[in-house]
């Protein structure tokens, strides 16, 4: 959130990180005791988070480097701080073009109205630390959608999650909820090309954009999602 993005990431990110490798040693375990009959498929993990939460996940793509088989990265109006050198700590950005290898795909979905000035509060997706400069960063395979009127930084939220959010960043005064139905509807068509063998549905949103149900910028993309992408990450039944 604007007044909290100078605040330090690293434990979250160590945090999150220990979360990761509980889910991949207990999960199987914990979920038995509840649910005999499900089989968490571990080998499709995807890591997705909203402002700070982006950059706090594509950090995570840094330091795993790898070493968790992860399938995607998923940045939602991710920002990395409040500008180039007061960055959050640890900073992601290195502010050079196709720098970040996060060893796999990525989605970064940005607002436009993230960088704009709003009064009282700072902005809240400051314009070089936000989702243009991660898109410009980071290694392909990359896809940039941008919503480009309208909705705001803050309009992923649900409707009602909390009056402040509303008032803090430039966003819409109506309902939030075309906003989350495109920004949920993006998320999980990609995740169906990732992870499941089914490339129709981003394939539609890319492609046909304008239908969507907030206006966006022409989407971006460096590089192409490998063939069978998912096929490189083995099926659970076939470990
Ligand atoms: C952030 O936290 C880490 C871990 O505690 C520490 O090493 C680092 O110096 C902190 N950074 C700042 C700018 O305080
Ligand atoms: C990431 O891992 C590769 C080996 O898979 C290694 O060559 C590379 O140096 C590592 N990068 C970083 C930043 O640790
Ligand atoms: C990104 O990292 C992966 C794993 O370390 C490596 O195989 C790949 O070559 C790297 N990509 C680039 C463009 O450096
Ligand atoms: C963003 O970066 C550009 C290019 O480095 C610079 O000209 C501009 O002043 C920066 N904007 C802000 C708000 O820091
Ligand atoms: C992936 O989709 C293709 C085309 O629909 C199909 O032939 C193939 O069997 C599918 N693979 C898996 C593992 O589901």
């Amino acid at each position: 959130m604007g007044f909290t993005i100078s605040y330090n990431a690293t434990h979250e990110i160590r945090d999150a990180i220990h979360v990761l490798k509980w889910i991949q040693a207990n999960i199987n375990c914990a979920i038995s005791v509840v649910f005999p009959e499900t089989k968490p498929d571990l080998s499709k993990l995807a890591l997705v988070g909203h402002s700070r939460g982006g950059k706090v996940v594509l950090s995570m793509g840094i330091q795993l480097n790898g070493t968790i088989p992860i399938s995607t990265i998923i940045g939602l109006d991710p920002v990395d701080g409040d500008r180039q050198g007061i960055q959050t700590d640890p900073p992601v950005l290195t502010f050079k073009e196709n720098t970040l290898n996060m060893t796999v795909p990525t989605l970064i979905v940005g607002t436009r109205h993230g960088s704009e000035n709003w009064p009282l509060f700072p902005q809240c997706a400051p314009e070089n630390v936000s989702h243009k400069q991660f898109y410009k960063d980071l290694i392909e395979p990359v896809y940039q959608f941008v919503v480009a009127k309208e909705y705001g930084h803050m309009d992923i939220l649900d409707d009602g999650i909390c009056e402040l959010t509303e008032l803090e960043c430039m966003g819409t005064a109506g309902s939030r909820a075309p906003m989350s139905r495109f920004a949920g509807g993006v998320v999980a068509a990609f995740l169906q090309a990732i992870v499941g063998n089914n490339t129709c549905f981003f394939n539609d949103v890319f492609t046909n954009y304008e239908s969507a149900p907030v206006i966006l910028e022409v989407p971006q993309q460096k590089g192409e999602l490998p063939q069978n992408h998912n096929l490189q990450v083995p099926l659970q039944d076939e470990l």
